[in-house]
């Protein structure tokens, strides 16, 4: 007869595997064109309907790129941030899996190999939506500022982040709202951070339901 851990481990390898994607460089992201300014401003909106449809990696990218990607040689980035701190992490919850975005190589990093999203906030859309970015800082990175400080300025620096986020979206036709509503014990549980990275935010983006 069997032994019960050699039927647990039979019902383990027989289980649908998740296949995260390795780790692997975004397509380059598409810098020209987009809607004017003006026109992005005037579209600009949140939204919580969204299609399960995911988005294809060129989509992705350009997200994450317009978000705090790279935009010149010396590695400064399409947002701010205080003393260039660049303390934000982006971390991105798929269907497939969580990923770290980056900035530097634009690519995405295998965190998790699970889908997290249900954990990304309270919102019930959440965990149907194709991509939630979770807004992390590595209050590590900013030095010797003291604690208000660190709290003041990784909350604007994540603001700054959504809000090209949001024109993104404006601009792409994609649906997206910014949610403080996160169990950030749980998610900070689930994503292994460590005592000095916080969740400030995070962001669901995906199509609008047709
Ligand atoms: C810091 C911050 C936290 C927010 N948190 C949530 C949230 O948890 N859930 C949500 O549905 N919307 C959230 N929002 C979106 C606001 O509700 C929304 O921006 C506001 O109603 C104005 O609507 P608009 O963005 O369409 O102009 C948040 C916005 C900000 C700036």
């Amino acid at each position: 007869m069997r032994s019960a851990l050699a039927v647990l481990a039979a019902i383990i390898l027989a289980a649908p595997a998740l296949s995260p994607r390795e780790e692997h460089a975004l397509p380059k992201p598409r810098t020209e064109g987009g809607m004017p300014l003006m026109q992005t401003l005037k579209n600009r909106r949140s939204s919580r309907e969204f299609s399960p449809k995911p988005l294809p990696d060129q989509a992705l990218g350009d997200l994450l790129w317009a978000a705090c990607g790279v935009n010149r040689d010396d590695g400064r980035r399409t947002a701010p941030s205080a003393v260039n701190w660049q303390e934000i992490d982006v971390y991105v919850a798929l269907a497939d899996g969580l990923y770290r975005y980056d900035a530097r190589a634009h690519a995405l990093q295998p965190v998790l190999k699970e889908d997290v999203r249900a954990l990304a906030g309270r919102q019930p859309f959440v965990k149907h939506a194709p991509v939630n970015l979770i807004y992390v800082a590595d209050l590590a990175r900013m030095g010797k500022a003291s604690e208000a400080d660190k709290v003041l300025y990784s909350a604007a620096d994540t603001g700054f982040i959504s809000q090209n986020v949001y024109l993104f979206c404006a601009s792409e036709g994609l649906a997206t709202v910014v949610r403080g509503l996160i169990d950030r014990e749980a998610l900070g549980l689930k994503m292994a951070l460590r005592a000095d990275q916080r969740i400030i935010l995070a962001q669901t983006v995906g199509y609008p339901p047709q």
